[in-house]
């Protein structure tokens, strides 16, 4: 197949990269704006491959986003480009809903485009949409895990700009008779992961024996699946997807923030012994919360399981562990970016824009 990847050089699209070069005789094109959050480092490996090519163009410039579709003629569109940070949708709202909603618009524009003129592929093509399980809003402590029909409720304007491009792509489907698909994950971890996100943040927050913010109480719930996990469920929902569904992909490890922080600190000390003020535990700074906090998510993913034959690989403490020891061992990779883009400081609280 030909896929075109969007957001290819950011956390999940370089782990679907990686997969499809490593398992599959699959051509990818990675287009890719390389936004802050991206990592060439990440698809150094594919990028060896004749069968890997990548473009810088950002999805928001309909003439270059055109031009790419025939130039390169997809078979299939795997689309996890986006502004993904619900604390920077705080800070600067914009950039999301231009890079969310516009640049899937010209996507799918697009995409009508390729089929009209290539109408021998209609049959087999697929425009996936990689989306977040946030815009069916926050679960209360007892309620039963999202499925595909639960209604949306999104919050922030991270999901609500999330929302919106899972509608338009809905749209385009019934309207326009794009072949679609789409999936919904729960929060991800694992390697190349920014530092802006909770886990890596306290890995390298910790490892430099720095303060580890926690959100509010740390009662929040959020449901973690290791990063490769999702990317062997996001090929499979783009090759074996059935037209129109919607997939929930969840990694059934539902975890409060603060049990997640005292794990990762736990798992430090054992790797590289106590501070010399002692545990790392007591790093752990309660702050202010974040503006329109979701409690929890978790999703019901039974019918991708049973649908498409995938189940994650790993329990979160054996993923964690893992992830902790490639963080150890990519420190170079980390410091560049706080060196260069992301110091860890706090984002999300001020609204500024
Ligand atoms: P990321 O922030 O790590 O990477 C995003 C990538 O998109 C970057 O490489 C960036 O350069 C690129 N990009 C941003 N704006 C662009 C533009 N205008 N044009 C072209 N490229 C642009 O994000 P991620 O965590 O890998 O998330 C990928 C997708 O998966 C997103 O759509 C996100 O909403 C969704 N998702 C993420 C998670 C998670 O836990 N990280 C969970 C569920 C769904
Ligand atoms: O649920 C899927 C979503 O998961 C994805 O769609 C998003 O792209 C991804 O960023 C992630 O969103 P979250 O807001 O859940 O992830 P984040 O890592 O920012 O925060 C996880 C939880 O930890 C959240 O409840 C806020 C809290 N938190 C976060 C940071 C950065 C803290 O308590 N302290 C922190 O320093």
């Amino acid at each position: 197949m030909k896929i075109l990847i969007t957001g290819g050089l950011g956390f999940i699209g370089s782990a679907v990269i990686r997969r499809l070069i490593d398992t599959t005789n699959d051509e990818i094109l990675n287009l890719d704006a390389q936004t802050y959050a991206a990592s060439p480092e990440a698809v150094a490996g594919a990028a060896m491959s004749n069968r890997y090519r990548f473009e810088k163009a950002d999805i928001t410039d309909q003439t270059a986003v055109a031009q790419l579709f025939e130039s390169f003629a997809p078979d299939a569109v795997m689309h996890l480009a986006a502004e993904s940070h619900v604390d920077r949708s705080i800070d600067g709202p914009g950039e999301f809903i231009q890079t969310n909603i516009i640049g899937t618009f010209n996507l799918l524009q697009a995409a009508r485009a390729h089929l009209d003129a290539h109408p021998e592929l209609r049959q087999s093509f697929r425009f996936h949409h990689v989306s977040t399980d946030e815009v069916f809003g926050a679960l209360g402590p007892d309620d039963a895990p999202f499925k595909a029909s639960t209604a949306y409720s999104p919050r922030s304007p991270y999901s609500a700009s999330k929302a919106a491009s899972d509608h338009l792509v809905r749209a385009w489907g019934e309207t326009f008779n794009l072949p679609i698909v789409l999936s919904n994950c729960s929060n991800n971890y694992g390697a190349f992961q920014f530092p802006e996100k909770l886990i890596p943040l306290t890995i390298i927050r910790g490892l430099r024996g720095e303060s580890l913010p926690v959100y509010g109480t740390g009662e929040n719930v959020r449901d973690w699946l290791l990063v490769d996990d999702h990317a062997r469920a996001l090929i499979k929902t783009m090759k074996q997807g059935s037209l129109g569904q919607t997939y929930l992909i969840g990694g059934d490890s539902e975890r409060t923030n603060l049990a997640v922080v005292e794990t990762i600190c736990d798992l430090l000390d054992e790797r590289t012994g106590l501070l010399t003020s002692g545990p790392r535990r007591s790093l752990i700074t309660f702050v202010a919360d974040r503006p329109g906090h979701d409690l929890r998510y978790a999703v019901d993913a039974s019918v991708t399981k049973e649908e498409l034959g995938w189940t994650p690989s790993v329990s979160f403490e054996q993923g964690l562990a893992d992830t902790i020891d490639w963080y150890l061992n990519n420190q170079e990779w980390w410091q560049r970016i706080l060196e260069e883009r992301y110091s860890t400081a706090r984002l999300g609280t001020e609204p500024t824009k």
